[in-house]
């Protein structure tokens, strides 16, 4: 997850397992890369070292005029109220679970082939997190699969909009708060997708985002956001993002913690925000044309799930197969990296073995078991996406 030197922070964190192929990578013209934040970042360059001047020529390094005008812009984009600025997408989880969890109640409801990210915050927050199955053609909860595992201790339910797909969720608001369970959005890898009744973020109690460098916006170090559905939820986590304070050095809440998006950060998500729904849309053009490649192999050898139209952000192009080991080592020796977002359900993790569900979840685990991710990127130029789907064609 962390960048171990310099060199590699270029490729960041996607894929994971980046290590002495992502710098073979840097010197075969060969090789399809699987990210390169190099590009954009030279394309940002020039508006990068100026925003950077404007911030050191502000006098303010944290919670200054970028971080303001950054909020403000973000809620105007997303059709939302109010934004709140954290320091990560897994902070933003976790503040927006402790704002929201009724009282009396411990249980995050949540998925768990999307990273345990969602785990990783419930556990901080002090809560249990539990899993429900996926949409076998979604790979995401639907109101139908939360239904089925929701019970009485239940007190929030984080649906994240995997691979970038937004569901349809005024039915699964609708479920919860039948219930009294307050609904989280994880955004992180979704910002831009919306349907006709709303943006993603716009549907739950709060919403989170991550701005890691990967994400479709992304900044150049770590970001997040919370989206908060009411002024006393914003009021909640602008105070438990800053020690819990009510006023300086006077905590009202427990659990409050520091977590920040300082002014850089700020600066340069307000340099790509605007630069979002061309992103997306790029980023749609070229799973289509990994789709169109993988329309004449056999389904089960290799299938590539569309990304089509507004209420898909396309953060990662995701195919499956029952041959992913051998489609992956086709795939690597023309010249295509590939990764697996993920290969093990949050139960399976050592660290969340002891929340495992009595019960199977068929869908969840079959995803982990086929799932692969193909290159992409908005900077990904069109012969290398012709490299992919040359590739995509040869399988056999
Ligand atoms: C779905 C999802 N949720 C949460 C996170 C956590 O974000 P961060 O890495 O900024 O903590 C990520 C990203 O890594 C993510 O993909």
């Amino acid at each position: 997850m962390i960048c171990a030197s310099s060199l590699l922070c270029r490729r960041a964190r996607e894929p994971s397992t980046s290590t002495s192929a992502d710098r073979i990578q840097m010197t075969d013209t060969r090789r399809v890369p699987f990210n390169d934040l190099l590009r954009g970042m030279t394309r940002d360059r020039e508006a990068v070292l100026e925003a950077t001047a404007a911030v050191i020529d502000s006098g303010y390094a944290v919670l200054g005029s970028q971080h303001a005008a950054f909020e403000k812009e973000l809620a105007a984009y997303l059709g939302a109220a109010d934004a709140v600025g954290v320091a990560t997408g897994t902070d933003a989880l976790e503040l927006a679970i402790k704002a929201v969890m009724p009282e009396g109640r411990s249980v995050v409801l949540t998925a768990a082939n999307a990273g345990a990210y969602t785990s990783t915050a419930t556990v901080r927050a002090g809560f249990t997190p539990r899993y429900a199955d996926v949409d076998p053609q979604t790979l995401c909860l639907s109101a139908k699969t939360i239904v089925e595992a929701l019970s009485d201790d239940v007190g929030v339910v984080v649906v994240t909009h995997l691979y970038g797909f937004l569901g349809e969720l005024a039915e699964i608001r609708a479920v919860c708060d039948e219930r009294g369970v307050s609904l989280v959005e994880d955004c992180a890898q979704a910002i831009g997708a919306a349907r006709p009744d709303g943006h993603a973020s716009t549907f739950g109690h709060a919403a989170t985002f991550s701005f890691y460098p990967t994400k479709n916006l992304g900044a150049i170090g770590d970001g997040g956001a919370v989206v908060p559905g009411t002024p006393e939820i914003a009021e909640r986590v602008r105070q438990l993002r800053q020690y819990g304070w009510q006023g300086k050095y006077n905590a009202a809440l427990v659990g409050g913690t520091n977590s920040r998006l300082d002014e850089l950060q700020a600066a340069f998500l307000r340099i790509r925000l605007p630069l979002v729904d061309g992103f997306n849309q790029r980023r749609r053009d070229i799973i289509s044309r990994y789709v169109e490649a993988a329309s004449g192999l056999e389904p089960s050898l290799l299938t590539v799930l569309p990304a089509v139209g507004s209420a898909h952000a396309a953060h990662l192009a995701i195919a499956r197969s029952t041959r992913r080991d051998e489609v992956r080592e086709q795939l690597g020796a023309a010249g295509v990296p590939t990764d697996v977002h993920f290969p093990l359900p949050d139960y399976e993790q050592p660290a969340f073995a002891r929340f495992a569900p009595q019960a199977s979840l068929p869908a969840t685990s079959e995803a982990c078991r086929q799932v692969l991710s193909l290159p992409l990127f908005p900077e990904l130029r069109d012969d290398e996406v012709d490299v992919v789907v040359e590739a995509i064609r040869s399988l056999r």
